[in-house]
């Protein structure tokens, strides 16, 4: 197995004596979506800070392909692209001119780079009209073409789809799967928005009050082995369900299941001379998994 392209070991943050992280350790592999979710203040961007070296670490660790972010800050950091906070971009010069003013200070950038990663994010068309006149999303994506010249293994970014439509977010969603899929990178991106993570990442962690409170594959989350089935049917002569447990709904009945319990119940209920008009599995979101996880979280710390 590959080593990890990113590891934290118990890292801990200590501001003002006041523990702003506490103990996390976690690794992210090649390839993959992972994110950072928790609500406002939880410490998603006090450890992004740390693992691209804005802000020391108090004790513990942080790997970047196996690089020490604080012993060997050089090494560790060209593997790393990322927009922490918003991206740094001169306005009046033009999307071009601002990603040849950043290749001048990164060595070996060559102009065939810079017009790669217009392509990638899709900026060709106004790639030389002033920054000024680009609406936030053409920003982003500005951001990320510049984050992305000097081919980072990990690309590290803050709430990206903060401040955009839909349209927008589903861009930058696209992006972030176009580069694990066909440059084999790692991504890490932070929000407080479920439903978000539950498109974007292959794997999520949720933070709360600094802590690691649970990290689990998104498909995990959505594919639980019993969850519940709707099923509409006529409302009469139910009596033979009296030994399942079952809810009464809205035109039908609710009823928690292993999958291959499903045609089972079925039969079960032609045999009884119910008529079935739709069976629907109701999927527990990653929602309703994030406020048990985190309330349960809650109750520990209380
Ligand atoms: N320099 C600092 N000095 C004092 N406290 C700080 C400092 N930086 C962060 N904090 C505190 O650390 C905690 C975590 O902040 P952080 O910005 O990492 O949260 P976040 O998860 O990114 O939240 P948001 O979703 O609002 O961006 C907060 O309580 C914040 O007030
Ligand atoms: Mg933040």
């Amino acid at each position: 197995m590959s080593s990890p392209v990113v590891e934290l070991k118990h890292v801990t943050k200590i501001i003002k004596g006041k523990k702003i992280i506490d103990d996390l350790s976690f690794t992210i592999e090649e390839g993959e979506v992972f994110g950072f979710l928790g609500p406002n203040g939880a410490g998603k961007t006090t450890t992004i800070r740390m693992m691209v070296g804005l802000m020391g670490i108090t004790s513990g660790e942080i790997l970047i392909c196996g690089k020490n972010v604080e012993k060997e800050f050089e090494d560790a950091l060209v593997n790393i692209g990322g927009i922490v906070e918003n991206p740094e971009l001169y306005k009046f010069l033009t999307g071009y001119q601002n990603l040849m003013q950043y290749a001048r200070m990164v060595k070996g950038i060559s102009k065939q780079k810079i017009e790669e990663v217009v392509e990638f994010v899709g900026l060709k068309e106004r790639i030389h009209d002033k920054v000024k006149t680009y609406s936030l999303g053409m920003r982003q994506r500005l951001g990320l073409a510049q984050s992305l010249l000097h081919d980072p293994k990990v690309m590290i970014l803050d709430e990206p789809t903060n401040g955009l439509d839909p349209a927008g977010i589903r861009e930058i969603r696209d992006h972030l799967k176009k580069l694990t899929k066909e440059k084999g990178m790692s991504v890490i991106v932070s929000s407080h928005l479920l439903s978000e993570m539950e498109m974007m990442c292959d794997r999520i962690a949720i933070i709360q009050n600094g802590k690691l409170i649970d990290i689990q594959k998104v498909h995990d989350y959505l594919q639980e082995s019993k969850q519940k089935y709707f099923f509409e049917v006529d409302m009469k002569n139910l009596a033979f369900l009296k030994d399942i447990s079952y809810e009464k709904v809205e035109k039908g009945i609710e009823i928690e299941l292993e999958k291959d319990e499903v045609p089972h119940m079925i039969q079960l209920l032609i045999e009884n001379g119910i008529r079935i008009f739709e069976v629907t599995p109701i999927s527990k979101s990653l929602e309703d998994r994030f406020l048990e996880v985190t309330t349960q979280g809650e109750k520990l710390h209380a």
